[in-house]
């Protein structure tokens, strides 16, 4: 295949035919540091120019019209689809009239909400004034769940809406003198919960209706694997696979392994017919000497220099914790952590010798919250972060309880990606980790083939129904892409929106 580094061709990488609001950046204190308000500046600029690149036709806005002006004049010089106005997002009328607008350019349909105006006043709480606490609060969550309001019938006309909120670390932690800001931006991720994620955020298969898309990069390779190299482990099924050709389709070079001689050589002989360039071998990945010679396989067919290191082969055998046998943990432990941080091990000289290395490690929802059953398999997926559980609906805000459960599990794959993502950053190497619900797969097919067990899953799931290995595939590549550049030691999880899910009022 002559790979572009782009796409598969499916429209998946692609927002062309998509529209898109991205508030402010110019809504500075200019009492901030000078470096802060560069930041906020940049950052609109890039989200701007990102969405533009990919296709998509944007609508932005600023208190400030000349500067507002400068960047229009620039972007159309540029060839980019973008217009702009004049609104203070502080301001509720002003926030109408903007909506007002957009909905007219866009015949009533809009794709994206970037809700990315912010401000940032730092000061000592004791000292923090009753109005500077009100305009952080205006600027920071009034108008971004008012905005998320006025947008919701504009992004539900579309068939696919998203929306994305300009947080803050702030919001996770603790940041000194920024504790109304740092609280504006955990409120700020209420947001996603306070609406119905049945209604906002729509089905991603809606999105390609009618849309002729070509939309790739801005083409400065940030979106493409071209010349990389890739070590995919289980890749002839489910969600490996998917992994293989997402990878391959961006312009990777790939090895990948399974345990079954006749079905890998399938698949082999059906991407060299593709004109994809993937290699394979028989590898058992729970035995500690066919890990090693994967290893030396690899390295001698990528010269010493590996880029990408996909840990996907996993089990998962379900059990009630006091009936799970010292043989099936030992078994579990073996083949989802044990491998994963030997593979790891084995993939880091190759890995820092390639300049620029990405591991992805294989994870699961039940390493992030609790699942009946699967404990032993929760824990070699595990995390060791609070899971948070925000009881809210649109008409409960007033009264929102914010219930912090500890959640300690004994962290391993998770927290595997957190430790390896500090001490291998020196060496140019990030770590991440994906944590996916249920994904229709060989592994699941026994479960989702009971009517009663997909109905359950399917009530408990946002997006009302189980997942598809390419919506897998394509956060495990946007994690090698050197446009994530700056994300290491997450765990992002592919669920449809299950784990932040607690309680539906509507439901009773
Ligand atoms: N599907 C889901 O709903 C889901 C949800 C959460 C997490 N996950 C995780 O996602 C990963 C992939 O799952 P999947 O659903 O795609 O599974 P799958 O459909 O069963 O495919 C697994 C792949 O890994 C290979 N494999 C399994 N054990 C291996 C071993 N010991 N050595 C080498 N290769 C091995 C399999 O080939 P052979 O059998 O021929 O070796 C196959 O290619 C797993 O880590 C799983 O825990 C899946």
């Amino acid at each position: 295949m002559a790979q572009t580094g782009c796409s598969n061709g499916d429209n998946r990488w692609s927002l062309k035919g998509m529209t898109a609001l991205v508030t402010g950046g110019m809504n500075f204190d200019l009492s901030l540091p000078i470096i802060t308000l560069f930041l906020y500046q940049f950052c609109r600029h890039a989200v701007v120019e990102e969405l533009t690149g990919l296709g998509a036709r944007i609508h932005t806005c600023s208190r400030t019209e000349t500067g507002l002006n400068e960047y229009l004049r620039d972007w159309e010089g540029k060839g980019f689809e973008v217009t702009g106005s004049v609104c203070d997002v502080s301001s509720r009328a002003q926030r109408e009239k903007l909506m007002e607008t957009v909905s007219s350019k866009f015949n009533g349909k809009l794709n994206i909400l970037i809700n990315n105006a912010g401000t940032g006043k730092p000061g000592r709480t004791v000292e923090f004034a009753a109005e500077e606490f009100s305009t952080v609060m205006a600027v920071n969550f009034e108008s971004v769940y008012h905005l998320c309001q006025l947008a919701h019938p504009l992004l539900k006309a579309s068939g696919a809406g998203s929306i994305v909120l300009m947080s803050c670390v702030s919001g996770v932690v603790s940041l000194k003198y920024l504790s109304a800001y740092g609280a504006t931006k955990v409120v700020s991720a209420f947001t996603a919960d306070i609406f119905d994620a049945r209604d906002c955020l729509l089905r991603v298969e809606k999105s390609s209706e009618g849309m002729a898309q070509t939309g790739c990069s801005n083409g400065d390779n940030r979106w493409s694997l071209k010349g990389m190299t890739a070590l995919v482990t289980g890749g002839t099924r489910g969600i490996g696979h998917a992994v293989v050709e997402e990878l391959t389709g961006l312009g990777a070079r790939i090895h990948t392994c399974s345990r079954t001689e006749t079905e890998l050589n399938e698949y082999l002989r059906d991407w060299e017919g593709k004109g994809f360039e993937v290699t394979g071998s028989v590898c058992d990945v729970s035995s500690r000497a066919q890990r090693e010679k994967l290893m030396e396989t690899v390295s001698s067919k990528f010269n010493g220099k590996l880029n990408i290191l996909i840990n996907n082969a996993g089990t998962g055998k379900p059990g009630r914790t006091v009936e799970f046998t010292a043989e099936e943990f030992s078994s579990i432990m073996a083949v989802n952590f044990e491998f994963v941080y030997h593979l790891c091990q084995l993939a880091h000289p190759l890995l820092k010798a390639s300049g620029a290395g990405s591991i992805v490690l294989m994870s699961s929802v039940a390493g992030v919250v609790s699942l009946k059953y699967l404990s032993a398999y929760g824990a070699t997926k595990g995390t060791s972060f609070y899971h948070r559980v925000y009881v809210a609906g649109p008409e409960l805000l007033d009264k929102m309880i914010d219930i912090y459960l500890d959640n300690f599990a004994s962290g391993a794959l998770n927290q595997l990606a957190k430790s390896l993502a500090c001490e291998w950053a020196q060496d140019n190497i990030r770590a991440n980790s994906i944590a996916p619900w249920f994904i229709k797969t060989s592994l699941v097919e026994p479960f989702l083939s009971k009517k009663s067990f997909t109905e359950e899953v399917i009530r408990r799931t946002p997006l009302g129904r189980v997942g598809d290995p390419k919506e897998v595939s394509s956060l495990v590549a946007f994690l090698c892409l050197p446009a994530s550049s700056y994300i290491t030691g997450q765990t992002i999880c592919v669920d449809g929106g299950m784990s932040i899910n607690c309680f539906d009022p509507s439901q009773c």
